[in-house]
C-alpha cells in the first residue's frame, strides 16, 4: 500500500488477492505524448472521461454531467489500446487496478465470489481508482449455454457489482476496457461501457507521427525519411513499426559482428562495441522489410530491392 502511496487503510484477506495487480499512477512511465498518430481520440478522451473524472468539483450544476463508469477501448492488435489505458490512468492520477483474471479464480467454492465483491470493495478504499480489464473479451464474452455454471454466476455478480458503481455518483471508480474483439464481449457489458473508443490502424500521417516519437532519441543520419517510411508501412500497426525500427536500430550492431569476422560462432559474444554508427534509412528499410516478410511473405531481400532501386 506504501508503494502505491497510500496509507491508514486495512485491507481483507481477498482484497489482499489484488495487492500485486495494484499499481501507482506515479510510477507509469507512459504519458500522452508517448502516443503518436491519435491526436483527435486522446483530446475526445481528455475532454469527455478524464476531464470530468478530475473535476468533479466543477459538475454541480448538472446531475446528468458525470464521468462514465465504463470506458472500451476497441481495434485490431498493436495500435495502443494498452498504451492509452495506461496514460488515462496516469492523467487521471488514478490508482490502477491491472486486474488479472488469475486474481480471481480460485478452484474452492465460492471463493472467486468474495474476491469479486473484494476487487470492487478495494476500489472503493483507494479510490480515485480506474479498474483495468485488458482482453475484455476473454473474461466478460458472450455468455452461452456451454459456459461453466461458476463462471455464469461469476458475470452476473460482476455487472451487479459495477452497476453498484453506476448508481452511486458519489464514488470515483472507473472500469477501463481493452479488446480486439468487440463482437465477443458480452451485450450487456458493452452496455455498461458507456464510452467507446475505436482505436484503429494508423495511417499515413499518423504512421509518420508514431515513427517520429519511436525515433526521437535515436541517432539518425541526413538519409532517413520518415515520409517514405511511413509510405512503405502501409497497414501497419504501432507495434509494428516499433518492431521495423528495433529490427533497423539492432541491424547495426549485427553489421559490427559479421565485420568482426570471427572464426567460431561463439566468439561473437566478445565483439567490442565502441560506438553505434547512425541509423540509416537502408537500415529501418531493412527492419520494414524484415515485418513485412513476416506479416506477408514476401521475402526481405525481395523487398528491400524494390524499394532500394
Ligand atoms: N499509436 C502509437 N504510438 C506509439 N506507440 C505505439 C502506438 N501504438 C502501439 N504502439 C507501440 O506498440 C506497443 C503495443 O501497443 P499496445 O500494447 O498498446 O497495443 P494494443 O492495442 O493493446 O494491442 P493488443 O490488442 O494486442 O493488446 C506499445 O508498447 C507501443 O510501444
Ligand atoms: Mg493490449
Amino acid at each position: 500500500m506504501q508503494r502505491i502511496g497510500v496509507s491508514g487503510i486495512k485491507l481483507t484477506e481477498h482484497e489482499l488477492c489484488f495487492a500485486a495487480d495494484l499499481v501507482d499512477p506515479e510510477s507509469i512511465a507512459i504519458s500522452w505524448r508517448d502516443i503518436g498518430g491519435l491526436d483527435e481520440t486522446i483530446r475526445t478522451i481528455r475532454e469527455k472521461v478524464i476531464f470530468p473524472f478530475k473535476r468533479r468539483d466543477l459538475l454541480v450544476g448538472s446531475a446528468l454531467i458525470r464521468p462514465p463508469k465504463g470506458v472500451l477501448l476497441y481495434g485490431p492488435p498493436g495500435c495502443g489500446k494498452t498504451t492509452i489505458a495506461k496514460a488515462m490512468a496516469k492523467d487521471a492520477g488514478a490508482r490502477f487496478i491491472n486486474f488479472q483474471m488469475s486474481s480471481l479464480l480460485d478452484k474452492w467454492h465460492g471463493e472467486s465470489e468474495k474476491r469479486a465483491d473484494a476487487l470492487f470493495s478495494l476500489a472503493r478504499k483507494i479510490q480515485p481508482a480506474i479498474i483495468f480489464i485488458d482482453e475484455i473479451d476473454s473474461f466478460l464474452r458472450v455468455r452461452n449455454l456451454s459456459d461453466h455454471a461458476n463462471m455464469a454466476t461469476l458475470k452476473g455478480q460482476f455487472m451487479s457489482l459495477w452497476d453498484g458503481l453506476i448508481t452511486d455518483a458519489t464514488c470515483q471508480i472507473m472500469v477501463v476496457g481493452a479488446t480486439n474483439r468487440p463482437q465477443d464481449v458480452d451485450a450487456a457489458i458493452l452496455r455498461r461501457m458507456s464510452s467507446k473508443f475505436s482505436i484503429g490502424k494508423p495511417a499515413q500521417v499518423e504512421r509518420k507521427n508514431i515513427l517520429g516519437i519511436i525515433l526521437r532519441t535515436e541517432d539518425l543520419d541526413e538519409t532517413v525519411d520518415l515520409d517514405t517510411l511511413a509510405g512503405m508501412t502501409e497497414e501497419f500497426s504501432g507495434s509494428e513499426l516499433l518492431e521495423a525500427c528495433r529490427l533497423g536500430a539492432t541491424h547495426r550492431i549485427h553489421e559490427i559482428m559479421r565485420n568482426a569476422n570471427k572464426s567460431h560462432l561463439d566468439d561473437i559474444y566478445d565483439v567490442q562495441i565502441d560506438s553505434l554508427r547512425k541509423m540509416s534509412m537502408a537500415d529501418l528499410i531493412l527492419g520494414v522489410s524484415e515485418v513485412r516478410q513476416a506479416k506477408y511473405g514476401i521475402s526481405g531481400q525481395e523487398f528491400s530491392n524494390l524499394v532500394l532501386d
